[in-house]
């Protein structure tokens, strides 16, 4: 039988890519369920796949959660003690990205973006907490990203999202540590998902009005194409997750795949400057002044 069976998870972001792919593994498991996310036919689809699939080993439930809604988040959480009796898994994964340079990003889009990855986990993190606590047991999964260690140019509105929460996992490893609870930090490289389409439609104002940063945005736009042929498949972050989940004494960190694993590297053995110079070489940044604009 494996560790997991029986366990109730949570899992924002459950309609597409990362988390519905962590959903089916985490049926294959024999976990209990709670699939969360805006698009409610999405996550029925999920879950009538994992009941096809593992319906006699796995319950699987879908509610319609916006994780920015305070009220939405409150509801997730009573609905799931209310069905289950407990929450031993928390995974944290619902967010996207707002692409474009610092200058021309509307604040309100910043924000957005801020509530969705960084508050949002925060918020529903503070209501399980305190169940985890009583239970004296429980797994907090956040979804960062390599983003989370390496900020690029016109994408330091997500990245800087992805880097705050390295810092939120960190401090909540050791506060939750005492009580029973463990914190992981999953950090994705390039994942063939929806993040791309939802980032290109968020970020349209801007793309389609760069200013003077078009000739960067373009190049952007062609490396961003030739990563996603690099890019991995939401299974394998979802097995990265089960793995953590099975350790007794998970990793504090797991990036995967094996590029997010080499960038990670690179970005630790490298000084700033070095960097500065491969991604900026990458984006046409190095060695070009542009004539002033208005
Ligand atoms: N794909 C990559 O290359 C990559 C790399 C590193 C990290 N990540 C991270 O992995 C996580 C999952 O992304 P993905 O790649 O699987 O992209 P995706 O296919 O676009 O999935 C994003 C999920 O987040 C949910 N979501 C977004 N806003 C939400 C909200 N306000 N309330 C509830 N759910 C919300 C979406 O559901 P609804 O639209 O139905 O609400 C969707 O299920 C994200 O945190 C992302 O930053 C992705």
């Amino acid at each position: 039988m494996p560790a997991l069976a029986g366990q109730v998870a949570i899992i924002t972001g459950a309609s597409s890519g990362i988390g519905a792919a962590t959903a089916v593994r985490l049926a294959r498991e024999g976990m209990n369920l709670v699939l969360a996310g805006r698009r409610l036919n999405n996550l029925e689809a999920v879950r009538r796949d994992i009941q096809t699939r593992h319906g006699t080993t796995c319950r699987s439930l879908a509610f319609q959660t916006d994780v920015t809604s305070a009220d939405d988040r409150r509801r997730l959480v009573g609905e799931t003690l209310a069905a289950f009796g407990r929450i031993d898994v928390l995974v944290n994964n619902a967010g996207y990205g707002h692409r474009g340079p610092i200058e021309l990003v509307p604040l309100d889009d910043i924000r957005r973006n801020y509530e969705t990855n960084v508050f949002a986990l925060i918020g529903l993190s503070q209501l399980v907490i305190p169940i985890m606590r009583k239970q004296g047991s429980g797994k907090i999964i956040n979804v960062g990203s390599v983003a989370g260690k390496i900020a690029r140019p016109l994408s330091a509105v997500y990245d800087s999202t992805k880097h705050a929460l390295e810092a939120v996992s960190d401090g909540m490893r050791g506060e939750l540590a005492p009580f029973g609870i463990k914190v992981v930090l999953i950090e994705p490289g390039f994942i063939r998902t929806e993040f791309l389409r939802v980032a290109n439609e968020v970020s349209t104002d801007v793309w389609s009005d760069p200013g003077p940063y078009a000739p960067f945005m373009d190049k952007t736009a062609l490396n961003i194409q030739q990563a996603s042929s690099l890019a991995g498949q939401p299974s394998q972050i979802a097995d990265v997750i089960a793995k953590a989940l099975r350790a007794r004494n998970p990793r504090t960190r797991y990036a995967a795949p094996g590029h997010a694993r080499f960038l990670v590297f690179l970005r630790r053995v490298l000084p700033d400057r070095a960097v500065d110079f491969i991604i900026h070489r990458q984006l046409g940044l190095h060695a070009r002044r542009l004539r002033p604009m208005r």
